[in-house]
């Protein structure tokens, strides 16, 4: 069971979701959101969160090491991308942290962050922003589930969404868990064989990171942040 609070209005729930962890949030909070003014994605960048869309960061203190933080932004999304079969809907992965529709366009992103003390860990903070019912208003250029046939409202989805996750978060430390999401991942990957920024993606390692071929032949591993 997750420790909720659902809010109507709110800068970031990453950001509150950051501030609750400095204090006393306790493992499995969820912070809900019906309107994000300042969501934030990867990178830096602006989340927009339309009408129709889900923002909703969760907080968990793991007993992991720190460098295996960012490892969670690849579970997060295969818990997705199986609460999303369950629902008949086809999606794929983007690594490290996007989730796509059949044809491409973007329907969610996932902002891992940390909150550590020098170099333990505290926190980690998952923020989701997923897209579900495209409104008049909703960029054509963004991927919602509504356009691949999800007929349900926002917070039903968020329901089917809650124990996938929680089954995932649970098994973090669990041997062979991560492996498991990996080469469940692999299958499902918009990735893989692809051209991205810097070469070619051939590969996820086995520690989540991406294994690259740039146009020199040269391999090299990318790592997510
Ligand atoms: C990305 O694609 O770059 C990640 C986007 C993550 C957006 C979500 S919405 C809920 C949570 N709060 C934020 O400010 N960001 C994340």
């Amino acid at each position: 069971m997750f420790v909720r609070q659902n809010l109507t209005t709110c800068d970031s729930t990453n950001s509150l979701a950051l501030a609750w962890a400095a204090q006393d949030a306790p493992h499995k909070s969820l912070i809900t959101c019906d309107v994000q003014t300042h969501g934030r994605g990867r990178q830096g960048r602006d989340w927009l969160t339309c009408f129709g869309s889900l923002a909703f960061s969760f907080i968990l203190r793991p007993q992991i090491e720190i460098e295996k933080a960012a490892q969670i932004t690849l579970v997060t999304a295969t818990a997705l991308l199986q609460a999303l079969e369950t629902l008949k809907l086809d999606a794929l992965v983007k690594w490290p942290n996007d989730l796509l529709l059949p044809d491409g366009r973007k329907c969610a992103g996932i902002l891992t962050e940390a909150h550590s003390t020098g170099d333990k860990l505290d926190a980690v903070i998952i923020g989701i922003g997923l897209n579900v019912q495209r409104t008049t208003e909703s960029p054509h250029e963004y991927g919602f589930l509504s356009d691949i046939g999800y007929v349900g409202v926002k917070a039903e989805l968020l329901e089917s969404l809650l124990s996938p996750l929680e089954f995932h978060f649970d098994h973090l430390d669990q041997p062979g868990h991560f492996a498991f999401c990996l080469s469940y991942l692999k299958e499902r990957s918009a990735t893989l064989g692809k051209p991205i920024s810097n070469g070619i993606a051939l590969d996820i390692n086995p520690d989540g990171s991406l294994l690259v071929q740039d146009s020199q032949g040269k391999i090299s591993s990318m790592h997510t942040t």
